[in-house]
């Protein structure tokens, strides 16, 4: 199964990747977490991309078109894998076929923005297992550290108000018209973002099975 989930940031696209990814067996790929990877570990890549992110722009479609057709040449990949983050404009969705071949869904997460900014204050995630969490909606059960591998959680840079209203800017400017692009593919499924975190899962599934 090939996926890609759409979303505004926040909209919980790496939360339902992590539980779709275990519960159907196949890779999470997150084009940000590829791009956080380098950056923690100094590349000249992660130089050339961090104040990119950090302001909340979008890195160059080579760099992350090229990172993505790496990383689906991974074993974990062979059964499938759920796109989190990628593409992020038309001339990524046009290209991402010639890298994957056909998808088979593309879950929009529809989540108003009025929600997004305390949304991504509160996240928290783990830097070892990628485990997300937030400190109201979703909190670990010992604050501050992640219950699965009992890691200190961390807070992202680019969590901060001003940085999530340009990241929701340039969602709207550039990413949403692949909405569009996909329902004409007649691939789109629409899926309320808003509400339980299993409630959404369970939704999702029954998109993907139904
Ligand atoms: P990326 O890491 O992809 O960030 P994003 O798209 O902005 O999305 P987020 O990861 O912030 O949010 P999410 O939808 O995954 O929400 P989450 O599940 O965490 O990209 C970061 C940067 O990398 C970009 O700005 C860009 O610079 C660069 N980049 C990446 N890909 C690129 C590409 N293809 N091209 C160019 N540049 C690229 O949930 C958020 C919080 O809400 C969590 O705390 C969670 O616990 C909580 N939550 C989740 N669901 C619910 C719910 N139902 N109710 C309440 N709280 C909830």
């Amino acid at each position: 199964m090939k996926l890609v989930l759409v979303g505004c940031p926040g909209a919980g696209k790496g939360t339902q990747a992590e539980k779709l990814s275990k519960h159907y067996g196949i890779a999470h790929i997150s084009t940000g977490d590829l791009l956080r990877d380098q950056i923690a570990r100094g590349t000249e890549l992660g130089k050339k991309v961090s104040k990119i992110m950090e302001e909340g722009g979008l890195v160059s479609d080579e760099i992350v078109s090229s990172m993505l057709a790496e990383r689906i040449k991974d074993e974990d990949c062979k059964n499938g894998y759920i796109l989190d983050g990628y593409p992020r404009n038309l001339a990524q969705a046009e290209g991402l076929e010639a890298i994957t071949g056909p998808l088979d869904k593309v879950i929009c997460i529809d989540v108003d923005d009025n929600v997004i900014v305390d949304r991504m204050t509160g996240r928290r995630s783990c830097p070892n297992c990628k485990e997300m969490y937030h400190i109201k909606y979703n909190p670990p059960k010992v604050e501050g550290v992640c219950d699965d591998c009992g890691t200190k959680l961390v807070q992202r840079k680019d969590d901060n108000e001003e940085t999530v209203l340009n990241r929701l800017k340039v969602y709207h400017e550039t990413t949403a018209p692949l909405i569009e692009y996909y329902k004409g593919k007649g691939i789109l499924a629409t899926v309320k973002g808003v509400g339980d975190i299993n409630e959404i899962f369970a939704e999702i599934c029954r998109v993907l099975e139904g």
